[in-house]
Parts: structure tokens; C-alpha cells; sequence
């Protein structure tokens, strides 16, 4: 019996080779065997990209902008998270989508590499989302400070120089987000940036109501745009993750919604933090089309 002592504030473990949250890591079989289904509906993202914002948005698409479930059942129970597991404290995400009615949404971060092994043959619609490295950086260093199924993230420049390394859980930030953007050539896939929803939030959810099928009126989509603000989301227990057990999560240490900004990476870089991450990135992103903006 796994209890919550055996991974709370653990190592990752490596599976295949890529850190994983030492809770996701145990029964791995449960993810290579998930049996998607062709009309899944998945959003793939590196955390801190904005996942919970767009699940949020996918979720109020499919019920044409009206709130009803979306007041009382929370995110990770309307768009499960098919890797997670807390054995001995909550379902885990494959029990709550072998559960879930289709046509069900499905979350995940998982690198292209540990995918289930039937996800490319059912040809499920993805919408992939992604941020600036910075700014996901900074986020997943104070997500790390409050959420104990990771380790303690260190200092910030100690954190730093990790993520550079892909020595986070997921592993590399610049292997996610340019092999996610080649699939969009051979896969239904809507690339999305977190920086262009912030500029434009009602741009984005046209595309995604699109991508979806789905074609609501101004009045919905304004609705929606309401609903998914960070303001409104901050405050809405369904989606703040305030619902976890403080055991999981720590608000008091840093909030889950914690800025929901462009830029905040400007507080935490050093200039010499900040030249050496450039000269970094230059390299690793020399052979990708892909671009990213660390401010709007
Ligand atoms: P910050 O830590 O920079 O504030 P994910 O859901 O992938 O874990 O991403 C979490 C990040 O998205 C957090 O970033 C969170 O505040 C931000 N976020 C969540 N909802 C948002 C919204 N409606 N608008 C802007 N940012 C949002």
C-alpha cells in the first residue's frame, strides 16, 4: 500500500528516461495501457502554461457559455489530469476518465515519448498550449514552493539552472514545446500561446470554439471571456484548486492563481540569470520555427 508519506515532498522518478512527480510514477502501466477514444478531446501542455484557463474555456464551450456544472464540480473532476494520482487520498485521473461519458476532455503534460500507446491511432483533437519559458520558469518555481507532490524547488537560482537542464518534473520545457509544434502538422492539433489569450482573450476562444465545432454568439463569448478572467478565476473555488486538501496544495505559501501576468519573469531574472538563459535558449531553439513573446 502507497501512503501519502511515500511521495509527499519526494524526489521525481524517472520514467523513460523523463522526471516524473514520484505519485504519478507508481502503476505507470495504467498510462501505456489508457485506451483513448477518437472523439477525446485532449489539452497538452508543459506546466504553467495556462492548462486550468483553457480547460476552464474548453469546458464552457461545450456548454454553450452556461454555468451549471462548471458551480460545483471542480476542474480536475471536468477535465481530469489522465497522469495524476495522490494513492491513498483521491481517485486518481485514469479512474476519473474510465468513468467519464464521451465525449470526454482529457488534460496532460506528458512529453510526446509517454504517451498511452493507442493515442496516435485514435486521432483525438488536441489543443496544445504554450508560454514563454521565463514566465513558465518563474511559475513552476513558486507552484513547486506550495505544491508537495513535488520536492522543495530550492532558490530561485538553484531552480533556475534545473529547469535549463530539463531537470524538472516533465523533464525539458524546450523538448515539449517544439516537438508538440511539429505534430501540428500530421495531427488535429490547435497550437495556442498563453501570451496571445492574455492580449486577446476573445480571439483565442473563437479558435478554440472552432477547433471545437462548436459556433457560439457574442453574447456566449462574452460570457465565456467573463468567467475565465484571471480576477474571476482567482476567486472561484471550482478552478483555483483551493478545493485540494491544504496536505497537496498550500495556498498561504503561494496562491495557485497566483499573478496571471506577461513579464513577471523581469522580477526574478538577475541580468547575469538573464544573459546566460538567452545564450541557453538561442542554442536549444536554433532549430525551431517557434517563437515566443515575454511580453505584451
Ligand atoms: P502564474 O503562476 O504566472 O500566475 P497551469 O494551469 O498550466 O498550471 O498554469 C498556471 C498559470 O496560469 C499560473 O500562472 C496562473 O496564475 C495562470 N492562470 C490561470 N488562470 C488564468 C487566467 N484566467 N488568466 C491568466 N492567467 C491564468
Amino acid at each position: 500500500m502507497i501512503s501519502p508519506e511515500d511521495f509527499i515532498r519526494k524526489d521525481f522518478k524517472t520514467v523513460h528516461g523523463y522526471p516524473m512527480v514520484c505519485a504519478f510514477s507508481y502503476n505507470w502501466e495504467r498510462i501505456e495501457q489508457f485506451q483513448c477514444r477518437p472523439d477525446d478531446i485532449w489539452i497538452i501542455t508543459y506546466p504553467k502554461s495556462g492548462t486550468t484557463w483553457v480547460s476552464e474555456i474548453m469546458d464552457l464551450i461545450k456548454s454553450d457559455g452556461y454555468v451549471e456544472k462548471q458551480k460545483n464540480i471542480p476542474i480536475f473532476e471536468r477535465v481530469p489530469m489522465l497522469e495524476s494520482a495522490a494513492p491513498g487520498i483521491m481517485a486518481s485521473g485514469t479512474e476519473y476518465l474510465e468513468k467519464a461519458p464521451s465525449p470526454r476532455f482529457v488534460k496532460t503534460h506528458l512529453p510526446i515519448a509517454l504517451l498511452p500507446k493507442n493515442f496516435w491511432e485514435s486521432n483525438c483533437k488536441v489543443i496544445y498550449v504554450a508560454r514563454n519559458a521565463k514566465d513558465v520558469a518563474v511559475s513552476y518555481y513558486n507552484f513547486d514552493r506550495m505544491n508537495k507532490f513535488h520536492p522543495e524547488p530550492g532558490t530561485f537560482a538553484e531552480y533556475l539552472e534545473k529547469f535549463m537542464s530539463g531537470n524538472v518534473s516533465y523533464g525539458s520545457w524546450y523538448e515539449h514545446v517544439t516537438s508538440w509544434w511539429e505534430k501540428r502538422k500530421d495531427h488535429p492539433l490547435l497550437y495556442l500561446f498563453y501570451e496571445d489569450i492574455k492580449e486577446d482573450p476573445k480571439r483565442e476562444i473563437r479558435k478554440v470554439m472552432q477547433f471545437l465545432g462548436k459556433n457560439l454568439d457574442e453574447e456566449a463569448l462574452d460570457r465565456i471571456a467573463q468567467r475565465t478572467s484571471f480576477e474571476t478565476m482567482k476567486t472561484n473555488s471550482m478552478v483555483n484548486y483551493k478545493a485540494l486538501p491544504a496536505t497537496l496544495m498550500d495556498h498561504d505559501i503561494s496562491p495557485f492563481m497566483r499573478k496571471g501576468i506577461t513579464g513577471d519573469w523581469k522580477n526574478y531574472f538577475t541580468v547575469a540569470q538573464n544573459e546566460k538563459f538567452d545564450a541557453d535558449y538561442k542554442k536549444k531553439m536554433s532549430g525551431t520555427s517557434l517563437k515566443f513573446r515575454t511580453e505584451i
